[in-house]
């Protein structure tokens, strides 16, 4: 089943074509196309996304990417698509603020035949909403024009589903997923595919958002997280700084992260840092956040009797975080099993939401599209 998959959530515009088979229980996943427009440098000037910039950028890249993924997947035939006027019409109606990809998108599809897929797939949320709302309405016309299955996808369901690439062991449940990105931190207990219950989440910033504040309070470049674990690895050993750890004996599952970057603040503030404090401070904080990542999750996973972690989100490219995971399990729980991702499908992409709307799709389990809308603020157990 081949699957085209847009992703649009936050700085990266993502196109993939997927073609998955098997069971849900054992499916595997042939990747076609995996591409990624990284927006990265625009954002990394004003250190951070800038929801504005992001959706620009999006309405720029999309049509050629798609264009480049259709040809790369093998997919793209020149030929002819009739797009009669009452779908053109439709298809203006649908893209009210990006007043030139109608025409763009028009001029591309009606020069190539109908691309052999069965189901296009995108994210609609959470995200940026003006970001989102670029991916959504390409797959709003795209299933006007070419008549195929339109399957919407939660970004952080994207993520529960990346470990699967190139994975041939079966998720039993009940599983836990441990989601940690630039926007989240959450602890989600899943007794079923698609069956979601948050049982702990942080208090304030997320994880891959503090990774973020404390690189640039330490100078560094956005996005934070790979500069700081790459940092940290030059801090010399026998070092003296000591930060919070935030929540780790509170009774319940959740997370806070805010005041942690708060302490790195005060410890820095006024200070002139050699290298060496700079990657000291990188290896405290990074130790920090692990130490408390791993209580809640090992703790939630003595307490509801998991049988599988699944990590998703691009803090897990955080080899600190990969390494204390893998050590707990074998030191404590040998008979759980971990679902970790791998790159490239760690970080925003769209082969994740492929995957997603594949287990969907197998399950008799997607969401209509019938009004579909980009939701900001969608939440793992709404979808
Ligand atoms: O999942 P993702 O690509 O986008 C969101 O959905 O947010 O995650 C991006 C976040 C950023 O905050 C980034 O700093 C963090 O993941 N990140 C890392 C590492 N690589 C990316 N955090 C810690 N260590 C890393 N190696
Ligand atoms: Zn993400």
């Amino acid at each position: 089943m081949k699957i085209l998959a847009i992703e649009t959530s936050c700085d990266e515009t993502a196109i993939s074509v997927v073609d998955g088979s098997g069971e849900i229980t054992n499916p595997s996943f042939s990747v076609l196309s995996h591409l990624i427009s990284s927006q990265v440098e625009l954002h990394a000037k004003w250190g951070g996304v800038v929801p504005a910039l992001a959706k620009r950028e999006h309405a720029k890249n999309i049509i050629p990417l798609l264009d480049q993924a259709l040809t790369e997947s093998g997919l793209k035939k020149e030929g002819q698509t009739n797009i009669t006027d009452k779908q053109k019409k439709e298809i203006a109606e649908i893209f009210t603020h990006e007043e030139n990809l109608p025409e763009e998108l028009v001029k591309f599809a009606e020069g190539i035949t109908i691309p052999d897929i069965d189901a296009i797939a995108v994210t609609y949320g959470p995200g940026l909403e003006p970001a989102l709302w670029v991916g959504v309405n390409l797959a709003k016309a795209l299933e006007i024009i070419w008549q195929k299955k339109l399957v919407p996808i939660n970004h952080m369901e994207g993520h529960i589903a990346s470990p699967l690439l190139g994975n041939d062991e079966r998720v039993e449940f009940p599983a836990l997923a441990l989601l940690v990105s630039g926007g989240h931190t959450e602890l989600v207990l899943c007794e079923d595919w698609f069956d979601y219950k948050i049982i702990g989440q942080t208090r304030d910033d997320a994880v891959g958002e503090a990774f973020d504040k404390v690189a640039r309070i330490l100078d560094l470049p956005y996005p934070g997280g790979p500069q700081i674990s790459t940092l940290a690895l030059k801090a010399k050993p026998g070092g003296s700084i000591k930060l919070p750890r935030p929540m780790l004996h509170s009774d319940d599952y959740d997370f806070s992260f805010s005041g942690l970057k708060t302490a790195v603040l005060y410890a820095v503030r006024d200070k002139d840092l050699s290298e060496n404090d700079k990657a000291e401070m990188a290896r405290e904080f990074q130790e920090a956040v692990v130490e408390v990542l791993l209580k809640k999750t090992f703790k939630a996973i003595s307490n509801y009797d998991i049988k599988s972690l699944i990590i998703g989100g691009g803090v897990i490219a955080n080899e600190a975080l990969r390494a204390g995971i893998l050590k707990e399990r074998d030191s404590n729980f040998t008979q759980l099993k971990i679902f970790l991702p791998e790159s490239p499908v760690i970080t925003d992409n769209a082969t994740m939401i492929a995957i997603a709307a594949y287990l969907r799709l197998k399950a008799h389990q997607e969401k209509s599209s019938e009004n579909l809308r980009a939701i900001g603020n969608l939440r793992i157990d709404q979808v």
